[in-house]
């Protein structure tokens, strides 16, 4: 009887529009979330089982004082330029021990070395050495290589260096990047990610490096001089696996990754740009424009990451304020969302002082947040794409990344490109020996000044708010 009733009482129900609207709409869900589980555990997890930084010896460091000195005696710049570029140098956050290439070091500065391959080959490979000596992996394991290999281009590639020095297998995928700003470190993870997915069992090897010895400005103009100034050596090597063994000794778990660029508009792709001067001369230009297009960039990147990452409160607020703010006479502060709720801590890409203190203001980070980044850019200089790594490195030289902390790395360049990558700490990182840091690591943080730095300084004066 009680069946009957409610069997009637349900196909009275059903009959109801609404009602089947809501079923349907509940099925479809379900769907939905089936589909999304099966799809989760078809897309195999990502694992960084460990990376190395290059620390350059100390026979490289570069006081302010002899990169003046270096730069006067080779007589190609002009008495305005060298006073520019001091006063860059002071502002620039860089500390007076950065490391600078060998060949820049030199007097006379003589960048048109003969080709010396194997000397660039031995400060290519010496974190790719010591990554492989601290995981004990072996090359014939590596399946895939990524290069960030930039404006240094050799033939045979930097990827075929590798893959000939560590005897890697003969199906090994090779890419090797070039041309895209400092981003394309992050970008190579992204990558890399992608090719796991597709190749199981496998480890991904990536190289991050820059070696601008041949890209030195030898002119006068000031929009080319800034990046002579504030770049210095590095070199990183990441290693990735999907392999499941070695997930339990892996340092961190890969879990989102974001790219975004604004390369459609002129402004945002010619604000940083190689071209040559009216005298002929090849540098690197750097517009008024970097800082609003970096902003811009940074912006889109940080709303989808926000998406992904905020918890649900966050993500409301943010709205809401978005709404007021589009539909509202009154003017209303945009709403930050509140990053740490998401993470536990942020690596930011250093290209320098006045970019790292856009960044800071534009996520609402504390001092204490950019510590690693700020720390980076004293000691190391721009090392443009491995910059997050050895920030990265900082955090673990402290001791600051304990197990499942969510820790995440931003990096940006030319093109105007920003990508986000997010990780989770699989374990709690003891001092370890071969850390660019360990043997400095007790000396810092130490004081930089913080005074907001005048971008009208870096011959980029800010442009209007677009
Ligand atoms: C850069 O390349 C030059 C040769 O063009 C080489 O002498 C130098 O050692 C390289 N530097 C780095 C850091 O790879
Ligand atoms: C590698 O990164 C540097 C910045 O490091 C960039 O200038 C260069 O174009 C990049 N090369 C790649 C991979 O795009
Ligand atoms: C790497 O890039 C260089 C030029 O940037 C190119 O000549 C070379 O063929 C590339 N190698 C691979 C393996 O893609
Ligand atoms: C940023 O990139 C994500 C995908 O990575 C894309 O969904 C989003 O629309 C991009 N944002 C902008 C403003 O381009
Ligand atoms: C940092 O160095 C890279 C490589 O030379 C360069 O492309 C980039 O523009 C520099 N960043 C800044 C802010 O100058």
């Amino acid at each position: 009887m009680f069946n009957v009733t409610t069997s009637h009482d349900l196909v009275k129900l059903t009959s109801h529009p609404n009602i089947i609207s809501l079923a349907s709409l509940l099925c479809l869900m379900l769907i939905l979330l089936l589909s999304s589980i099966v799809k989760s555990n078809k897309s195999c997890k990502v694992f960084l089982v460990d990376f190395a930084c290059y620390k350059p010896p100390s026979t490289q460091i570069c006081t302010s004082k002899m990169f003046s000195d270096r730069a006067r005696l080779c007589g190609k710049f002009s008495e305005t330029s060298l006073e520019f570029m001091q006063m860059i140098l002071e502002k620039s956050g860089l500390g007076q021990s950065t490391y600078s290439p060998e060949a820049l070091l030199r007097i006379p500065v003589d960048p048109c070395l003969e080709d010396t391959r194997r000397e660039a080959e031995m400060v290519m490979f010496r974190a790719v050495d010591e990554l492989l000596a601290k995981t004990g992996v072996e090359g014939k394991d590596i399946g895939i290589v990524i290069v960030n290999c930039s404006i240094f281009n050799v033939v045979p590639s930097l990827c075929a260096m590798i893959v000939n020095r560590y005897k890697l297998g003969e199906d090994t995928v090779s890419y090797n990047l070039s041309g895209m700003g400092c981003s394309a470190g992050l970008i190579a993870i992204g990558l890399a990610k992608q090719l796991l997915q597709v190749r199981h069992h496998s480890y991904a090897l990536v190289v991050s490096t820059e070696n601008i010895t041949q890209n030195c400005y030898f002119g006068n103009d000031r929009s080319k001089l800034l990046s002579n100034c504030i770049f210095r050596i590095g070199e990183a090597a990441i290693l990735l696996t999907n392999r499941p063994s070695v997930f339990k000794v892996a340092k961190y778990q890969f879990i989102h990754t974001v790219h975004n660029q604004t390369a459609a508009s002129d402004r945002s792709s010619n604000c940083i740009f190689q071209d040559e001067d009216h005298r002929g001369q090849a540098g690197v230009t750097i517009t008024k424009d970097l800082m609003v297009m970096a902003s811009k960039t940074i912006e889109a990147n940080v709303i989808t990451l926000g998406r992904l990452v905020l918890p649900i409160r966050e993500q409301i607020l943010y709205v809401t304020n978005y709404i007021i703010r589009r539909f509202a006479l009154t003017k209303v502060d945009s709403y930050v969302p509140n990053f740490k709720n998401a993470f536990d801590h942020i690596i930011t890409q250093v290209g320098s002082k006045p970019l790292l203190d856009e960044v800071k203001r534009n996520l609402d980070l504390t001092e204490s947040d950019i510590e690693a980044s700020r720390m980076t850019l004293y000691t190391f200089g721009n090392t443009s794409s491995s910059s997050v790594w050895y920030g990265l490195a900082y955090g673990e030289a402290k001791g600051k990344f304990k197990r499942g902390d969510r820790v995440w790395q931003i990096a940006f360049g030319a093109g105007f490109m920003c990508t986000s990558v997010i990780w989770r700490a699989m374990k709690t990182v003891d001092k370890e020996k071969n850390n660019p840091w360990s043997d400095e690591i007790d000396g810092f943080p130490v004081d930089v000044d913080l005074e907001i730095s005048d971008s009208t300084l870096y011959h980029f004066e800010p442009s209007e708010k677009i």
